[in-house]
């Protein structure tokens, strides 16, 4: 292996949990040592990272907007269809590393446990989107409701009971598909520091590419 240049390794790799978790803290951190050990990385989020995505997550973003929860997940839906076909596809032919804070289980655990689609409607839609793509690893990072939303700065006490309910379902969900999916999917206690959060991440990282 020369020095110089980049390493090739085709590798995909999800970031998940509920908001204020840690995703986006730790898929940074991964980008970095990654490219710093020299490795070609894509650091993808969802919805978006494409043009007509990030049109899509301005739609389900705004609180404005009003959406049906088919709707909602028809919309999620498309925005992978793109972000799939655009990026990630084409990143891994090439021999790249994609990192994505977030992918289809946040709409399983969301769209599914959360808002009570059919699961099987739900899983079916992502095919449809993703075809037979499936992440090589997914990070999933568990946190309780109350550590989560003071991160964020928000007060659950406030959260109506509503959505309360509906975070604890979005979380059990997460477990449940973590649970029916055990080689793919590992659970990390997100509760703990990110340097801590981050070891426990290299860890799994480890077993798939050569870290110094
Ligand atoms: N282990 C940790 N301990 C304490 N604070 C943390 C930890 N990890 C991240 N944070 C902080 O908590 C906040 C939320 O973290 P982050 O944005 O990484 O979460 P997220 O899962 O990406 O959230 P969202 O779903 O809203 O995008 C940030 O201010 C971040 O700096
Ligand atoms: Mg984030």
């Amino acid at each position: 292996m020369p020095r110089t240049g980049r390493r090739k390794k085709k590798l995909f790799i999800t970031f998940e949990g509920i908001d204020g978790c840690g995703k986006t803290t730790q898929a940074m951190l991964v980008s970095q040592l990654l490219t710093s050990e020299r490795y070609q990385v894509k650091l993808l989020r969802e919805p978006g990272s494409t043009a007509v995505a990030e049109r899509i997550r301005e739609l389900l973003l705004d609180a404005n907007t009003n959406l049906t929860d088919t709707t909602e997940l028809l919309l999620y839906e498309a925005a992978r269809a793109e972000l799939v076909g655009r990026e990630i596809l084409p990143a891994l032919k090439a021999e790249q590393i994609v990192l994505c804070d977030r992918f289809y289980d946040s709409t399983t655990a969301y769209q599914g446990y959360g808002r009570k689609l059919d699961l099987r409607m739900v899983r079916s839609l992502h095919r449809v989107a993703v075809g037979d793509l499936k992440p090589d690893l997914t990070l999933l990072f568990d946190i309780d409701l109350k550590t989560a939303f003071s991160r964020l700065g928000k007060n659950p006490d406030r959260l109506e009971s509503q959505s309360r309910a509906f975070f604890k379902r979005v979380r059990q969900g997460f477990l449940d598909i973590a649970r029916k999916n055990r080689r793919r999917v590992k659970v990390i206690d997100a509760t703990q520091s990110v340097e801590e959060i981050f070891e426990e991440v290299k860890r799994y990282l480890a077993r798939r590419v050569d870290l110094v």
